[in-house]
């Protein structure tokens, strides 16, 4: 049964993913690395929750659970009240659909070998719903016009923007009801990470989308983002309102990443200096 309201369309509770350590001369498990740690939050449809934190706080890790791609060590997943924390192969492969993932690299999340239309084509395949219209009209959504201009191209004959824009056409083409974004503009030039964040922020209109995007820019997240969760050390440190976190951030991690965040405003930035 699903615990919670309808309202939440991803309920995710005491989430843990241990990796062990193993020690090379014995072959034996010598430690754990807690990369998440005991972790609850519920993100209701619609909205975009912020994973924010410093390199290595499990981030990533986090991600992976969620779409799956990681098997938790404990806690649960809910997603529409189904929790998908234990799905093995076949359950895992009916759910597939319902969650997509953004990654950072496109460069390393788009086959080389495969052309626009086969890496789109490739996740309607595995659910037995090919179909070019619908090809054309993810190209269509993401701002790649002509479709047909783009469809036979490989990767490389395409431009960073343009390959992240191929990588979220193929996320969406199967229509997900949730999708997690880890950093989807961090490896773009600035001049066209506004356009693919604008893009998700579009696309959450039009489709009512759920989306848990990852970032360890607090001036992006602000950006985008309903809510903010505060991740160090593999557990949520902080969580709420994206304006409320930003302006009155409780913990002092917070202020530590705040402090990080360039104050475009001279004035500020030497008030801030000052405290
Ligand atoms: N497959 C794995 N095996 C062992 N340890 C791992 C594995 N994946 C991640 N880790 C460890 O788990 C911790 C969290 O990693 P994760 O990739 O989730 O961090 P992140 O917050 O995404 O960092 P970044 O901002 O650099 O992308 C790190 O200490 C990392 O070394
Ligand atoms: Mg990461």
């Amino acid at each position: 049964m699903s615990p919670g309201n309808l309202m939440e369309m991803v309920k995710v509770e005491h989430l843990t993913k241990l990796f062990p350590v193993r020690n090379r001369l014995l072959l034996s498990i010598s430690s754990n690395i807690r990369a998440v740690d005991d972790i609850s939050f519920e993100i209701e449809r619609g909205k975009i929750l912020g994973l924010v934190g410093e390199s290595g706080c499990g981030k990533t890790t986090t991600a992976k659970l969620l779409a799956r791609l990681l098997a938790p060590t404990s806690g649960n997943i809910y997603i529409k009240g189904e929790d998908i924390a234990g799905l093995k192969r076949k359950g895992l492969k009916k759910f597939r659909k319902n969650i997509q993932m953004i990654f950072q690299d496109p460069y390393e999340s788009l086959n080389p070998r495969f052309t626009v239309h086969s890496t789109i084509a490739e996740p309607l395949k595995a659910q037995g719903l090919y179909d070019i219209e619908k090809i054309h009209d993810s190209l269509e959504v993401v701002g790649l016009t002509p479709p047909k201009e783009f469809l036979f191209r490989y990767p490389h004959e395409l431009s960073g923007g343009q390959r992240q824009r191929v990588a979220i056409a193929r996320a969406l083409v199967i229509d997900p009801i949730f999708v997690v974004a880890d950093e989807p503009a961090s490896m773009l030039d600035v001049s066209i990470r506004a356009g693919v964040l604008n893009l998700l922020l579009d696309l959450r209109e039009k489709y009512n989308l759920t989306l848990l995007f990852i970032t360890h820019d607090l001036a992006v997240a602000r950006y985008m983002c309903d809510n903010i969760a505060v991740m160090y050390n593999g557990k949520i440190v902080e969580m709420g309102d994206a304006e409320a976190v930003i302006k009155n951030p409780e913990h002092s991690y917070t202020k530590d990443l705040l402090a990080a965040v360039p104050i475009p405003n001279p004035k500020a930035r030497r008030e801030r200096r000052k405290r």
